[in-house]
């Protein structure tokens, strides 16, 4: 490395940057002052290069003196490496695009199924890892013999994150109900949907823990939102396209509960690259748009639902007691086929989110790098 890596930067993104106690709190690293507190005008002084401990790269670096102010920054090298204007990370997602995903139609995982048992999931942490890489990577990761207990499911979630509470309750149970607030509490079959899109922000992690399964009929199906949407935009662009920019109304309305949320069918990032999927036919509200835009908003709608009907985007399994199901709500549709209500199949389902997965994931990691 040069000096070059220093002088092609720009002065206020490095001093932003700069890893100085003056700068950042050395117990935390929380950075100590605004962008609004650096002088105007800001340069680069000098340059010099600064040797490692002897034999070794740690230490070894760049210092700046800066203009007009004088203050001092030392960017140790690796950290240039890793950072500089330009490098690999600038069109990295945020580990929530398609761009970090391996995106999968039913026959890529027939016969395996990303998963572990609770015992393994709980005992070893390798095994943590990659049941929770899964949820990140293939949006989901089946959990066996999880204890069949009254509220485990939220035990489960605990061991990722933190349970969203919702007007369904901590936990909720799925299970037929006398006086259904949702058809999901009844035996009626369920198409693909993602949950609670009538909520913003949506519980980006939905967990399904199977208590009983004896009815006849209620299997599972999930399908991956973001293949489906990958294939639309491949075969019908100006579809896709619509479903990124027309604003959804979904809706929820019960006793006491009056819900509703605003979001694109398909939503992208900054890049155009799909982030995440709302799609629930039984709770898409009445659009507000011209007769034009409700023209085109459904042809395009109509070719994405169908599209998320193939047989062969779907992955069909029945859950038994003891699984739990974690699953990527921002991604997944989940499905059921319908069941006969006078047998018994009850599952107790919570929410939680995807940063505090992400947040333990990496800390597993940490600390696995760190035995
Ligand atoms: C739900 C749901 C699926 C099932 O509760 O959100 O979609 O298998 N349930 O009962
Ligand atoms: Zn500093
Ligand atoms: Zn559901």
């Amino acid at each position: 490395m040069s000096s070059t890596a220093i002088t092609d930067s720009p002065a206020p993104w490095l001093r932003d940057n700069c890893p100085c106690g003056a700068c950042r709190d050395p117990r935390n690293g929380q950075k100590l002052f605004q962008i609004t507190d650096l002088p105007a005008g800001l340069s680069v002084g000098s340059v010099r290069e600064v040797s490692g401990a002897a034999g070794t790269a740690a230490g070894a670096g760049w210092e700046v003196v800066w203009e007009p102010d004088g203050h001092r920054s030392l960017y140790p090298a690796d950290w240039l490496d890793a950072h500089a204007p330009g490098g690999p990370r600038g069109t990295g997602g945020d580990g929530r695009t398609e761009a970090d995903k391996e995106l999968w139609a039913a026959a890529d995982l027939a016969g395996r199924l990303p998963g572990a048992s609770w015992d393994a999931y709980i005992g070893d942490r390798s095994v943590r890892i990659q049941a929770l890489e899964s949820v990140r990577r293939l949006g989901f990761a089946l959990l066996r013999d999880v204890p069949r207990r009254d509220r485990m499911v939220l035990d489960v979630a605990a061991t990722f994150g933190f349970v969203r509470r919702t007007n369904y309750g901590e936990l909720f149970e799925v299970r037929v109900e006398p006086d259904p607030n949702n058809l999901a509490f009844t035996g009626a079959l369920i198409t693909p949907h993602t949950d609670n899109p009538y909520r913003d922000p949506v519980p980006t992690v939905q967990l399904l823990h199977c208590l009983r399964n004896e009815a006849r009929g209620g299997d599972s199906g999930l399908v991956d939102g973001f293949h489906a949407a990958a294939l639309l935009r491949r075969e019908d662009p100006r579809a896709f396209d619509v479903l990124t920019r027309v604003p959804v109304e979904f809706t929820f309305t019960d006793a006491r509960t009056e819900l509703r949320a605003q979001r694109p069918l398909i939503d992208v990032d900054p890049l155009g690259r799909i982030r995440e999927i709302r799609f629930n036919n039984r709770s898409i509200g009445t659009l507000h748009e011209s007769a034009p835009v409700l023209e085109e908003f459904y042809a395009a709608y109509r070719r994405f639902g169908e599209l998320l009907l193939r047989p062969e985007l779907r992955l069909d399994f029945r859950l038994t007691p003891g699984d739990c199901l974690i699953f990527d709500n921002t991604r997944l549709l989940h499905a059921r086929t319908a069941f006969a209500e006078s047998g018994a199949r009850h599952l107790q389902g919570a929410y939680a989110d995807l940063d505090g997965l992400g947040s333990a994931l990496a800390v597993l990691r940490r600390d696995g790098a760190a035995a």
